[in-house]
């Protein structure tokens, strides 16, 4: 990605190794995907992406190691890396190769293939994140029904997936009603149109619905929420769609809700974000990969992003970088 005139110019080129941001670890990159978090980067939206100098984009990657100059890993193993710097102030996924510090690198769980792990990447790490911490924090099936909004992008489908794995009942809250078979098919019990949820603006539901909520789109969604969580009911707060919280304490005080902030950025640290890794490939491994992951060939990245803005993409998308992918 180059910045021209201020704006952003996204084009392939043939680059050497020597091109790309240096790191001790260097891997062949097989898989990545394609976030929201990619297109703002790919489209200039946001200030988190190195403009002084082009940038080879990309915040997920995974592949194999080429070459250590750390003792931590070496040659032939595999690998997963997911956001710190990568993709925005350091050369990221969307490349043969990338370059990156030790401490970013994940060794691929077993279990996971390096296709299954970029089907996860950031998206699964959030939706793992979000159920590690419903736990941590009490919540059990039996509780009640918890409910997913964003239900049809790479969180929401994920984590649709990982609780219904996990035994809980899971209403899907969407704004696709043509997605409702597929949200059932991943694991939804009911699915609710978002608008319909948004409907009742009542600060305080009777009979509330949800034990649980996870909200990957913000705003007046997590109000929407807040207002519909049984006593003791925790909701798990990890999109930005919308940023402005206009709300009123009530549920939050009179019905003990637990807010539970959900960042997968460099603020999650290794051991526990070795552990969700650990966790994706065992106890919360999706049971629908292939409902959920769209693999598109490297040519079609461009094409792809804008799809993000439209708010027509569903589930993952999964970018086969490397010409001879291996897993
Ligand atoms: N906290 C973290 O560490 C972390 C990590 C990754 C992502 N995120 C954030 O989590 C959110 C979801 O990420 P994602 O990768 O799943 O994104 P995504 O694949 O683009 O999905 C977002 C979903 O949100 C819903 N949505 C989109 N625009 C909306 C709007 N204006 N109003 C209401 N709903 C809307 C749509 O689902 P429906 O059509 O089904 O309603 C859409 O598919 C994003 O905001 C992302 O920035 C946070």
């Amino acid at each position: 990605m180059h910045t021209i005139d201020g704006k952003p110019v996204c084009k392939f080129e043939q680059l050497t190794l020597d091109d790309i941001d240096p790191g001790p670890v260097v891997i062949r990159t097989a898989f990545s995907a394609i976030t929201y978090k990619d297109a703002m980067a790919a489209r200039g939206f946001g200030k988190n992406v190195r403009t002084d100098r082009p940038c080879v984009t990309g915040v997920d990657l995974s592949g194999v190691v080429v070459g250590s100059a750390d003792e931590r890993f070496r040659e032939g193993e595999q690998v997963v890396v997911t956001n710190y710097q990568l993709g925005t102030l350091h050369d990221g996924a969307y490349a043969d190769y990338a370059r990156v510090p030790a401490e970013w690198v994940v060794p691929l769980p077993k279990g996971l293939s390096l296709y299954e792990a970029m089907g996860l990447g950031t998206s699964g790490l959030t939706a793992a994140l979000a159920v590690d911490r419903f736990e941590k924090a009490g919540l059990k099936p039996g509780d009640g029904p918890v409910a997913v909004t964003g239900a049809s992008g790479g969180v929401g489908s994920l984590a649709i997936d990982m609780l219904a794995g996990k035994g809980y009942e899971v209403v899907a809250i969407s704004g696709k009603a043509e997605q409702t078979d597929y949200l059932k098919a991943i694991g939804a019990a009911r699915v609710i149109a978002r608008d319909d949820f948004m409907k009742d603006k009542a600060p305080l539901v009777s009979a509330p619905p949800f034990a649980g909520a996870l909200d990957n789109v913000g705003g007046a969604m997590l109000d929407r929420l807040a207002a519909n969580l049984m006593p003791n009911g925790k909701v798990a707060v990890a999109g930005m769609v919308g940023v402005e919280l206009t709300t009123t304490v009530l549920p939050l005080v009179l019905r003990s809700i637990d807010i539970l902030g959900i960042n997968v950025s460099r603020q999650l640290k290794m051991p526990e974000r070795r552990r969700l890794w650990e966790r994706m490939a065992t106890d919360l491994k999706p049971r629908h990969f292939d409902r959920i992951c769209r693999p598109i060939a490297f040519t079609e990245l461009d094409n792809t992003m804008d799809s993000f803005f439209k708010v027509s993409s569903v589930g993952r998308v999964v970018v086969e970088v490397g010409s001879k992918a291996p897993g």
